[in-house]
C-alpha cells in the first residue's frame, strides 16, 4: 500500500471502501416488501450480511464466512423506495475472526438526513480452501472512536460467554 493512502476512501460504483470500512447504498425495491408493505426484516439481514462480507473480505483479502450475528435491533421500519445506507466497520480482529459493527440507515431520496433503522454486530471468519479458519491481519484502532468500538466488541465477546453457556444444550 502506498504510504499515506491508508485512510483514503475508494468509491467503486455504489460501494464505498476504506481499508476497514465498507458502505453500501441503494434503493429499497418493491421486491423487498414484507406483508405489512414495508421492507422485510429478512431483506435487512441479508444486506447486513452482504455489507459485513464485503468489509471482511476487503480486510483479509480472502474468502470469509459468517460465524455469528448478534444484537440485531430493528429501531424503525425501512420503507420501499427509500435510499438505504449500510455502514460496516471492522472493530476487532482475533486470530481468524473479524468483528464488524453494522448500522443501517435510510431516508427518502429527497430528504437531507438519514434515520438509523438497525444496528448489530456480525462476525466473519477467514477460511482457507479446506474451509478451516486462517489468520487475518490484526486491526489496530487509531482514532478514539475506533478504540471505543474495539472496547465495545471485547465487552460483547465477554457477555456472549454467558449467553453461549445458557444456550449450550441447543447447539
Ligand atoms: C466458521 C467456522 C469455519 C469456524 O470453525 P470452528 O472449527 O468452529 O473454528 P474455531 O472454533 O477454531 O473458531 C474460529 C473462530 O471463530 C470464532 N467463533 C467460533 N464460534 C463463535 C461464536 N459463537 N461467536 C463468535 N465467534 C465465534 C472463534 O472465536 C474463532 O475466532 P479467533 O480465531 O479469532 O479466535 C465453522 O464454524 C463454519 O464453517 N461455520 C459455518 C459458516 C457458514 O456457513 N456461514 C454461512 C451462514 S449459513
Amino acid at each position: 500500500m502506498v504510504k499515506g493512502m491508508r485512510n483514503i476512501c475508494i468509491i467503486v460504483k455504489n460501494q464505498i471502501m476504506a481499508d476497514h470500512q465498507t458502505t453500501l447504498r441503494f434503493l429499497a425495491e418493491p421486491t423487498d416488501v414484507n406483508f405489512g408493505g414495508k421492507v422485510h426484516g429478512g431483506a435487512v439481514m441479508k444486506w447486513i450480511d452482504q455489507a459485513g462480507y464485503a468489509c471482511a473480505v476487503n480486510w483479509c483479502k480472502q474468502y470469509a464466512v459468517t460465524v455469528y450475528v448478534g444484537g440485531i435491533r430493528f429501531f424503525k421500519p425501512v420503507f420501499i423506495g427509500n435510499l438505504v445506507e449500510i455502514r460496516a466497520r471492522l472493530v476487532y480482529t482475533g486470530s481468524s475472526s473479524m468483528h464488524i459493527a453494522v448500522d443501517v440507515f435510510s431516508k427518502k431520496p429527497q430528504d437531507a438526513e438519514y434515520v438509523k433503522n438497525t444496528h448489530c454486530m456480525i462476525i466473519f471468519v477467514a477460511v482457507g480452501n479446506d474451509g478451516q479458519p486462517v489468520n487475518v491481519p490484526p486491526f489496530v484502532p487509531s482514532s478514539d472512536e475506533e478504540k471505543r468500538l474495539q472496547e465495545y466488541a471485547v465487552r460483547l465477546m465477554n457477555l456472549r460467554k454467558d449467553i453461549e453457556q445458557e444456550m449450550k444444550e441447543f447447539y
